[in-house]
């Protein structure tokens, strides 16, 4: 039995599938279902007897306790977390209270689990924190890319938290002998990706016929891996990492944000043509900069390949174009996690222009710091 937190949200619930479809084994998936979480992720697996769904929160010990007592996992595989770096920037307290305090309890309650099992089965367990390579902080153009011994020098709230999760996870190995391994992954895209993120964010915006916002001069670098990939090195950390350990999952593959979002216009132009045949380019526009936004993000991922033999299977150009797809054959999905809480954050965060029809991209109506400021089209 594998439990893992956060398994209803975008990397979570591909995680459970991969698990289920690679491994004869139940999964327990405890996510609080948050407005990131969604069961609807679960549909292909919610019929497989393998897999219990249990709705709680990683803060609440009592409950977690009780999980562990009645599923005695052999491994605990940590995704929960609150992940939005704007929304960390807007309302930073859920981040601390979810990622720091709610990853501590998780630790002390499987820590006090741990140490009531036989030796061999101590020896196989693992608690395994999933984390990013935000801790790592920006990096200059020229600088080579973040490497497990990297420093950590988080810069947004997001990072922060994340960052303090994994030092406390790290302390409890130091201290107390906990089995941990910790992964820090770049950034992830693929289907079922909240669409306030930037890929499906463009995409919704883009078919809406929105103005698609790209922050400052578009010039920050994100290194870019598909989700799938993501969770197939969890599982080789899971099978085969050190306890103690610390594994960088990246593809080397650094794009541009502006690079990013013409690629993906590029992309809708050939996979659905705008119904007046000018390119969805068009509707880019550059708007305000994120506060404390941090250039360049790049792994040095050699250490799971060279000690793993992970590597990842799927190239930017063609993952990218399945998650376009993913997103066009969707729309369901895309229409049910775009409801209220949705419309709330994008009108507190883009303005009014969120709304605005087809062929109206003046942005003249925006009520908001980001749009209203906005430093014009391509
Ligand atoms: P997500 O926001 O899509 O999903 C997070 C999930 O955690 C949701 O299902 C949510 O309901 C659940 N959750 C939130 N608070 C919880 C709590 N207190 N208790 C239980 N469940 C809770 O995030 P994601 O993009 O799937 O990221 C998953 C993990 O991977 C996070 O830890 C994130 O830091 C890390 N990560 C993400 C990326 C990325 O590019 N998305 C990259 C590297 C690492
Ligand atoms: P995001 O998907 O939020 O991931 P992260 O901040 O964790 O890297 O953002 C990816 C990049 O895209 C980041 O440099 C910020 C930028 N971005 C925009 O330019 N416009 C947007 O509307 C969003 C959400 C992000």
């Amino acid at each position: 039995m594998i439990l893992v937190t956060g398994g209803a949200g975008f990397i979570g619930s591909s995680l459970v599938r991969h698990l289920l479809r690679t491994l004869d084994e139940p999964v327990v998936n405890l996510d609080k279902l948050t407005y990131a979480g969604n069961l609807q992720n679960l549909a292909s697996v919610w019929a497989d007897r393998r897999h219990v769904f249990v709705h709680g929160d990683i803060a609440d010990g009592a409950l977690i306790a009780g999980v562990f007592a009645e599923h005695q996992p052999r491994a605990v595989l940590n995704l929960a977390a609150e992940s939005h770096v704007d929304r960390s920037i807007r309302d930073p307290d859920s981040f601390v209270q979810t990622n720091v305090v709610g990853t501590f309890r998780l630790l002390e309650t499987a820590h006090a689990y741990w140490a009531a099992l036989p030796r061999e089965r101590q020896d196989r367990f693992r608690f395994l924190q999933v984390s990013t390579d935000e801790v790592y902080g920006s990096l200059d153009s020229a600088a080579p890319p973040a490497s497990e011994s990297s420093p950590y020098a988080p810069n947004s709230p997001y990072a922060a938290s994340k960052a303090a999760a994994d030092h406390l996870v790290r302390s409890f190995h130091r201290t107390y002998g906990l089995p941990v391994v910790t992964t820090n992954c770049s950034n992830n895209y693929g289907p079922y990706q909240f669409p306030e993120k930037l890929i499906p964010l463009a995409i919704h915006r883009a078919l809406a016929g929105e103005a698609i916002p790209v922050y400052g001069d578009g010039g920050n670098v994100r290194d870019w891996l598909y989700v799938d990939d993501h969770c197939e090195a969890i599982a080789r950390v899971l099978a085969g990492g050190r306890p103690g350990e610390t594994y960088n999952i990246g593809a080397t593959n650094e794009v541009a944000n502006i690079a990013l979002v013409k690629l993906l216009c590029g992309i809708l132009d050939e996979e659905r043509p705008r119904r007046d045949g000018a390119s969805y380019a068009q509707q880019i526009t550059f708007v305000t900069d994120r506060p404390g936004h941090d250039r360049r993000y790049a792994l040095d991922a050699g250490k799971i390949g060279r000690e793993l033999g992970w590597t990842p299977r799927e190239s930017f150009a063609t993952g990218l174009r399945k998650t376009v797809r993913w997103y066009l054959d969707d729309q369901d999905w895309v229409k049910n996690v775009t409801t209220g809480a949705y419309r709330d954050w994008i009108a507190r965060q883009y303005g009014a222009s969120a709304d605005h029809p087809q062929g109206d991209h003046s942005g003249r109506r925006n009520g908001n710091a980001a749009l209203s400021a906005h430093q014009g089209r391509i």
